[in-house]
């Protein structure tokens, strides 16, 4: 059984690309609703926050557990590793290699929350593959709320993802990876505000990732292809969610924050 985890429905994009790439496999996807948005939340609760997120799911015996959230990964990754060394751990960090390899400009345009653009991960894959490129990163605040509200067109969005996009335009960014898994719900709207611009939505790398990792661990086994959803939030809203962004159907319950410790 896989787990994916995030602060709220957006990880229900590598869900997407996961459920595609593995269709047999039992996933249980947990969203810290509850807690939502993560992204500007001080590091140190924040890291608190997702190293209890994950020992629950791992209590529920899942492995692999997919971080699908770029923030929880930002300041976590390493020390749900080092808590948990039997457990494959997937993580999310911004796209910022195929976006060097794609861009015609050398500009490269990463939209995240505050907390993914200050952590080491991202420091890191700039210092690692983007030398000779600009990287310019955008805290994206509010996106995250606009999603998790199921407004994914509305002319208040627009005009929120219009301000996001222009210090990027400014910049002369050709490339844009989106760096936050709630924004590939975004995507068309990106898109319809930046025609010439390339974005990069890291769910089927990851989803890739996920599958090569359940392989070569052992990990896959005969299963129903089912999906439960958990959230500390409303289960009505995430069912609600479910729907209206046409996500894989599956049973939806309720956990409390106190038990993800
Ligand atoms: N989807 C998340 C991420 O990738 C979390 C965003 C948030 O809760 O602020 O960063």
């Amino acid at each position: 059984m896989i787990a994916i985890y995030d602060s709220g429905i957006g990880g229900a994009s590598v869900l997407n690309a996961v459920r595609a790439l593995a269709p047999t496999a039992d996933i249980i996807y947990l969203a810290d609703q509850a807690r939502c948005p993560y992204g500007d939340r001080p590091v140190g609760e924040l890291h608190q926050i997702a190293l209890g997120c994950v020992a629950w799911l791992i209590r529920q015996g899942a492995a692999p557990v997919v971080v699908a959230c770029n923030s929880a990964s930002a300041v976590a990754l390493t020390d749900m590793r080092i808590a948990h060394p039997a457990v494959p751990f997937v993580g999310m960090v911004p796209a910022v290699k195929p976006a060097v390899q794609q861009t015609r400009h050398g500009v490269v345009g990463v939209m995240a929350t505050a907390a993914t653009l200050q952590g080491r991960l991202f420091h890191e894959v700039k210092t690692q593959y983007a030398a000779g490129v600009t990287v310019v990163g955008q805290a994206c605040h509010g996106l995250v709320e606009f999603v998790e509200a199921g407004d994914i067109s509305s002319p208040a969005l627009h005009a929120a993802v219009s301000a996001h996009l222009a210090p990027l335009h400014t910049a002369g960014a050709d490339v844009i990876v989106l760096g936050c898994t709630h924004y590939p719900f975004l995507q068309s709207v990106i898109q319809h505000l930046a025609p010439d611009v390339t974005i990069i939505d890291p769910a089927p790398a990851v989803a890739r990732q996920t599958l090569h990792i359940t392989q070569t661990h052992g990990l896959s086994r005969p299963e129903q292809g089912q999906t439960w959803y958990y959230t500390t939030g409303s289960k009505d809203h995430l069912a609600w969610q479910i729907q209206a962004l046409g996500l894989p159907f599956g049973a939806v319950a309720h956990v409390a924050v106190e038990e993800l410790v």
